[in-house]
């Protein structure tokens, strides 16, 4: 798929320094040399490969994507199949982005679908967050006007309260309280989720894990104590894979991968009748903040 043409717009960080705040004082955060810093001297390197590194010490989340599966992720996601999904993120998003406005993604990964959504939005900026530093050095370099940062999703966001205006979760972990904590009362929160029938086709012969059944009341559960759901539509295409490496990359860029072997996966797929149909099929979930009244 030919690279968009992507408009550069303003240098992310002018904005995002002030949405950004210093995870260990909530101080504001202004740029000094090659780190960000707080007025109380807590200093963040920014990584030679553009992204800003707030959780310290080089500590990882548990959940942070491997080098294996970020390089499977981005080969899978430039064959452009998962572009439907993009678009229509772009679609949703616009209706909530206001222009100018902030767009967080909550486990960004390689920045493709933040880098997708802000093709649409010519003056929004992106934050992208993520404990995985092999997805963040990807994430950095996605769109000119996307800025990425280290960070667990399940500690308090770096993030000043009410500063965003779009927060997308595709995938990714979701922490309901702080989601909404750094939304504006007129933003949204948009969750990408994978349906049961998500790569049926590979379940039963390459042995992939099933979706739970129940995953999708959960995710409603934790979220409605601090949203409302305004919407829910499921996008689906079914794809012809006719490399083997293709199939692997789908496999081995998702949970998958972290119960089967890299050279177990190969001689699955070296088994199966190419090319295989497969069907991609999510489930795109708006989500509204609830106003403290309402909680
Ligand atoms: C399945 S990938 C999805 C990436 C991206 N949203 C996409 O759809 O291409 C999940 C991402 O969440 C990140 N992740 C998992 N647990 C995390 C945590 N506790 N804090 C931050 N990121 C996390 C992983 O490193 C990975 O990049
Ligand atoms: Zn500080």
């Amino acid at each position: 798929m030919p690279a968009p043409e992507r408009t550069a717009g303003p240098d992310p960080w002018s904005t995002l320094l002030d949405v950004l705040v210093c995870p260990l004082c909530g101080g504001r955060l202004a740029t000094s040399g090659g780190s960000l810093r707080c007025p109380a001297g807590h200093t963040f390197d920014i990584a030679r490969q553009g992204y800003v590194s707030l959780l310290s010490g080089g500590s990882r989340a548990a959940g942070a994507d491997t080098a294996a599966m970020v390089r499977a992720r981005a080969e899978f996601l430039d064959s452009g199949h998962f572009a439907p999904l993009a678009r229509l993120l772009a679609e949703r998003t616009a209706a909530f982005c206001p222009a100018g406005g902030t767009v967080l993604e909550a486990g960004v990964g390689t920045g493709h679908h933040l880098a997708a959504v802000l093709d649409a939005l010519p003056r929004a900026v992106g934050l992208g967050l993520d404990s995985s530093k092999f997805a963040l050095r990807l994430a950095a370099r996605a769109h000119p006007r996307l800025g990425a940062a280290s960070w667990d999703l399940w500690q308090p966001l770096p993030v000043r309260s009410g500063s965003v205006d779009v927060l997308l979760n595709v995938f990714a972990p979701r922490n309901g309280e702080e989601f909404h904590r750094v939304l504006r009362p007129s933003g949204a929160l948009l969750v990408v989720t994978p349906t049961a029938r998500h790569l049926d086709e590979l379940r039963q012969p390459v042995g992939l894990l099933s979706v739970d059944a129940t995953k999708e009341a959960r995710l409603h559960r934790t979220l409605s104590q601090h949203f409302r759901r305004t919407g829910t539509e499921v996008e689906e295409a079914v794809v012809g894979l006719d490399e083997p490496a293709e199939v692997e990359n789908l496999v081995a860029m998702g949970p998958t991968a972290r119960h089967l072997a890299a050279e177990e996966l190969h001689r699955r797929v070296a088994g199966l009748d190419l090319p295989v149909r497969v069907t991609l099929s999510f489930r795109l979930s708006v989500y509204r903040p609830l106003v403290r009244s309402e909680q």
